[in-house]
């Protein structure tokens, strides 16, 4: 989240190209290594004095990325405990509760919340709770936010989550700010017949299989989706078309192999699903 510190009202209000342009750089660098994996067993050609450097290198620079990205903000309950950042976090609260005001800026909704663009950066999106008697009975906007966290290094040809900015748990006041994906979710791409936004390489079969591989690596880390359907996986607008999953509001974290029992089935029972349907509207678009 941007650091408002020191600007007046006046000072936030157009967009500031530049600052956005600076957080799309950031989103875009590579994330690196897949979570968990050795950096040695990729280097052949051993440098064995040099390499602890380099790695400690990547290191710095990804806690660095991490830093400035990922800045947890929440209440009220939060400003009484850090004052000193009390005007931060009360502009990120009301940005929030300005924004998602607006149903102009809505980007889209599910079971539990509904998505805002921030208009001032187009990298910005807030999900912000509306069914509070469904939110109960699902993980807070703390733990989901968490998922986003453990997820924001695993990039798997592309495919990824949205990176977490932070969350608000106020009483009035429910969200998750995160990146805005320039994606559109499968469930409104076959049902919009949107198909003017994609090119001709759009190949829905290599899509499932980047997902699938995702989803896979996704276990390996012991997290589970839990709700994988066509609402909760988006296409990224641009090309090669990548496959981002969203909305961890039914995700378990599971450390211990015999609790895991059918819950990596769970999720790949959806991927023929999302494979049908989308082979479907490629073949209605094609005729
Ligand atoms: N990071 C994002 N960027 C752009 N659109 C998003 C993003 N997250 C969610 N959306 C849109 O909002 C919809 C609802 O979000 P979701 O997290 O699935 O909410 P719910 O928990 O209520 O199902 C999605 O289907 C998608 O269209
Ligand atoms: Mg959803």
């Amino acid at each position: 989240m941007p650091s408002n510190k020191g600007s007046s009202k006046e000072d936030i209000g157009p967009p500031n190209q530049s600052y956005d342009d600076a957080y799309r750089l950031l989103e875009d660098l590579p994330t690196g290594l897949p979570a968990g994996e050795d950096l040695r067993s990729r280097v052949d050609i051993a440098l064995p004095e040099e390499l602890p450097e380099i790695i400690k290198r990547i290191h710095d620079i990804r806690d660095q990325r991490a830093a400035i990205l990922h800045k947890t903000f929440i209440g009220s309950r939060y400003l009484q405990a850090h004052p000193e950042e009390f005007t931060e976090v009360r502009h990120a609260v009301d940005a929030v509760r300005e924004y998602s005001d607006n149903q102009s800026n809505r980007l889209g909704s599910g079971r539990v919340a509904e998505v805002y663009k921030n208009p001032n950066f187009s990298h910005v999106c807030a999900k912000v709770v509306r069914n509070m008697t469904r939110y109960r009975t699902e993980n807070s906007v703390d733990v989901e936010t968490g998922f986003l966290e453990d997820l924001a290094d695993l990039n798997v040809d592309g495919a990824r989550t949205p990176h977490p900015y932070g969350f608000i748990e106020d009483i009035n006041l429910r969200a998750i700010v995160m990146e805005r994906l320039h994606a559109i979710s499968v469930d409104d791409l076959t049902s919009r017949r949107a198909h003017i936004l994609f090119s001709e390489e759009f190949d829905p079969a290599r899509f499932v299989g980047t997902l699938s591989r995702y989803v896979e690596a996704m276990h390996d880390l012991g997290i589970y989706h839990g709700d994988l359907h066509e609402g909760n996986v988006m296409v990224s607008i641009n090309a090669p078309h990548t496959p981002y999953v969203i909305d961890f509001g039914l995700s378990k974290k599971i450390y211990f192999s015999e609790e895991v029992k059918d819950e990596p089935e769970k999720d790949r029972r959806f991927l023929p699903q999302i494979s049908a349907k989308l082979k479907a509207w490629r073949e209605n678009i094609d005729k």
